[in-house]
């Protein structure tokens, strides 16, 4: 089993990142050792608790632990305020106090929704990140980030709440269906890009020898990416500067995932906009081309697309990243990279050089 250690946040806030496979005994170990909480309430959607929530829960009642379920609808379209006030109410309902811990047991929705109900919860309770999606075990459950969606757009309400402990055990996985699995590769190829060319040896090696789902490759991306993510965290909690490398793919991403009405995954989006940011990247700050051309083909490799589709309109991407712009502040943040493991943030990109890129990605 891999331990990380990460320290966000003000000195008592540091918490471990345990990753390995088959680690539920250990789970219940850990929290029975701690002893403080008088219960713990698992949060889950019905999809994962169908397949994981009773042994879940078994893992720690052995340890004589007061466990119990919350379970809601699966999907991002749970992801708002009155799923949150729902928890909430539940565990109103069980009598929840202060001595009670949550735990987020699932992909980025859950752990993002019981982040935030566990932030407000009595004023705030602990809460523990069990995900179980692969984007979820690479990057949602790490860095404390927690929201909600509202009519108006995605993650628009939300905390910074860090988790007292991450247990990432990568035998959930073997539920997830395969374009789930993707969408979250795309997320560990950004993280091989901004800092780990080595990682993207390793990914392409798995993809050449169809053992992207292999226990042993999997427990190695992951610990990696983790690491990686758990570093930026840590320099830059609450996202001022630095943290904002994590965005690689993610300006061009974010419109095409908005433009597409949401019939791309998030995954394919990021992977889309990781091409368009390292075409740009060549074109502007001397990237070399094959470096461009490799992450490309590592994307097309693992399944996900390195193309717009054709029927997408170029103007309605445009102008949702001029959107994006007034978001921010008059200016949009787009991470380059100068080399691979060499990201920046660069913020004055001429449109037409945009709108020629994104012309040249047109499937
Ligand atoms: N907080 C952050 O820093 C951060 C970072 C990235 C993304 N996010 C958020 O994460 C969300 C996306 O997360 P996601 O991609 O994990 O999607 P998700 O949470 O919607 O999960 C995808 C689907 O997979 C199912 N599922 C989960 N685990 C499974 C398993 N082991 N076996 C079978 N099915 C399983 C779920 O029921 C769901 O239907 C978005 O809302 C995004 O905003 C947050
Ligand atoms: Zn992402």
């Amino acid at each position: 089993m891999n331990q990380l250690k990460a320290n966000v946040g003000k000195a008592d806030h540091s918490y471990k990142i345990y990753i390995g496979e088959e680690i539920l005994d250990h789970v219940g170990m850990t929290l029975a050792k701690d002893g403080r909480a008088k219960r713990h309430v698992i949060v889950t959607d019905t999809r994962i608790d169908a397949l994981h929530g009773e042994r879940v829960q078994a893992a720690l009642e052995k340890m004589d632990l007061r466990v119990e379920r919350i379970t809601v609808p699966p999907g991002e379209e749970a992801k708002g305020i009155e799923t949150v006030l729902t928890v909430t109410e539940r565990l109103t309902a069980l009598g929840a106090d202060r001595q009670t811990i949550l735990i987020a047991l699932g992909g980025g929705v859950i752990g993002d929704l019981t982040g935030f109900a566990a932030s407000i919860y009595l004023r705030g309770i602990p809460v523990i990140q069990i995900p179980t999606t692969l984007l979820a075990q690479v990057d949602s459950s790490i860095g404390g980030k927690t929201g909600v969606d509202t009519a108006a757009g995605k993650n628009l309400l939300g905390t910074f709440k860090q988790p007292k402990t991450v247990f990432i055990d990568i035998a959930f996985l073997r539920t997830l269906p395969d374009e789930i699995f993707r969408s979250g590769l795309a997320e560990v190829i950004k993280c091989g890009v901004i800092k780990s060319p080595g990682l993207l040896d390793d990914l392409e090696r798995a993809a050449a020898s169809g053992g992207l789902r292999e226990a042993a490759f999997l427990e190695r991306i992951i610990a990696t990416a983790c690491r990686i993510k758990k570093e930026i965290v840590e320099l830059d909690e609450q996202d001022h500067g630095l943290r904002r490398i994590l965005n690689f793919g993610h300006t061009v991403g974010h419109a095409v995932e908005a433009s597409s009405g949401y019939a791309l995954s998030h995954g394919e989006s990021v992977a889309i906009g990781m091409v368009a940011a390292a075409r740009l990247s060549a074109r502007l700050c001397g990237l070399p081309a094959d470096d461009a051309a490799r992450i490309a083909a590592l994307i097309r490799s693992v399944g996900l697309p390195d193309r717009i589709p054709a029927e997408m309109d170029i103007e309605d991407v445009l102008s949702r990243l001029s959107l994006d712009k007034k978001k921010e502040g008059g200016t949009i943040h787009f991470v380059m990279i100068r080399k691979l493991g060499t990201p920046f943030v660069n913020e004055g990109i001429p449109e037409e050089i945009l709108r020629d890129t994104l012309k040249g990605l047109k499937a």
